[in-house]
């Protein structure tokens, strides 16, 4: 006789299913599993994370398929399960095919760029290393739109195997100023001289650039750095002057309530010229 696991507790401790179901309800020893026991993500749990070899991560971002967003999403989760992480089989149960939606800023949208979507999603389950991960995502935000990319050194490409005659398809590397998609690929395609449609060598290489990144800020903040100080991690010196008066206490009209950490300046004009 097959039985899943509730029904084997049931058994037992002798009481009846319903009864069984309500004292579990819960219990964190089973809030992640499903019904026959198998592990699941739970909404707010955390796993472990463990250094990663950064460029082994580029690497494997680069050569995975399915949009920016798969391609740093899936490249990080694998390296996990595949870590000495106590987590490495519940990463290993991630469906990381659910980041297919992110490439193009969400299917062609043009807005927040897979790559960061796909920070987001991944530092949300890992556990807060050393209250840090706040910190991360906006580190790998404020890089993403201040950074000149993809990384073009020849140690980078030849890291992620790729080749200096592959980075003729890539053209020009430039500045996105912004985290969305629309902004990184249009300043590229000024930059470039090419079509949206033409960059396949740039995006897998971007996303290459952003596995790079973020793991290498993870594995400094599980050495003790401080990664909260740098000034990466913050707004820019003028968003910040924007969020004295412009934040999200500020309500009283006209001060209209504001919470980003965007580069103002990009879509404001600021009204003090
Ligand atoms: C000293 C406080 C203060 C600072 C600093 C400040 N603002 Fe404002 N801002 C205001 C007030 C008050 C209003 C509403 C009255 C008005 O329209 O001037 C406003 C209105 C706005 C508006 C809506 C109306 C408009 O003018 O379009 C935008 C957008 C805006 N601010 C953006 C910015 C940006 C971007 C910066 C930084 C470059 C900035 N503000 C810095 C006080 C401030
Ligand atoms: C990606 C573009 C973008 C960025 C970056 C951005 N905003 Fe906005 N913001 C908008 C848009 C679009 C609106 C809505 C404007 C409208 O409907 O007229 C808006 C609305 C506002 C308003 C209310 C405007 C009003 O008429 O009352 C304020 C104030 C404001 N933003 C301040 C800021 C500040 C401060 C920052 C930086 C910390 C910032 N914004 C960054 C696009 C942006």
């Amino acid at each position: 006789m097959s039985i899943n696991r509730r029904q084997a507790l049931t058994k037992i401790i002798g009481l009846s299913t319903a009864a069984a179901g309500a004292t579990l309800l819960g219990t964190s020893a089973f809030a992640a599993t499903d019904e026959a026991g198998n592990y699941r993500l739970e909404l707010g749990e955390k796993l472990k994370y463990v250094p990663l070899d950064v460029m082994a991560t580029a690497k494997l971002a680069y050569e995975t398929g399915g949009g920016c967003m798969h391609q740093v999403f899936h490249a990080i989760i694998t390296m996990l399960a595949a870590s000495k992480s106590a987590d490495a089989s519940k990463f290993a149960s991630i469906p990381t095919a659910l980041a297919g939606y992110g490439g193009a800023g969400v299917a062609g949208q043009g807005t927040v760029c897979g790559n960061l979507n796909a920070a987001g999603m991944l530092i949300n389950i890992l556990d807060d290393i050393n209250g840090q991960n706040s910190a991360i995502i906006g580190a790998s935000f404020r890089y993403y739109e201040t950074t000149d990319l993809p990384l073009s050194s020849a140690e980078f490409i030849a890291g992620i195997g790729s080749t200096e005659e592959k980075s003729l398809e890539v053209g020009a590397t430039s500045i996105a100023n912004s985290p969305l998609c629309h902004s990184s690929i249009s300043n590229w395609s000024a930059a470039s001289g090419k079509p949206f449609v033409e960059k396949g060598e740039r995006c897998k290489r971007l996303s290459a650039s952003i596995a790079y990144y973020i793991v290498d800020l993870l594995n400094r903040a599980y050495a003790l750095e401080d990664i909260s100080i740098l000034p990466e991690a913050k707004p820019s010196a003028e968003a910040q002057a924007c969020q004295v008066c412009h934040n999200k206490e500020a309500s009283v009209m006209p001060l209209a309530s504001v919470q980003t950490d965007m580069e103002c300046t990009t879509c404001h004009t600021g009204h003090f010229n």
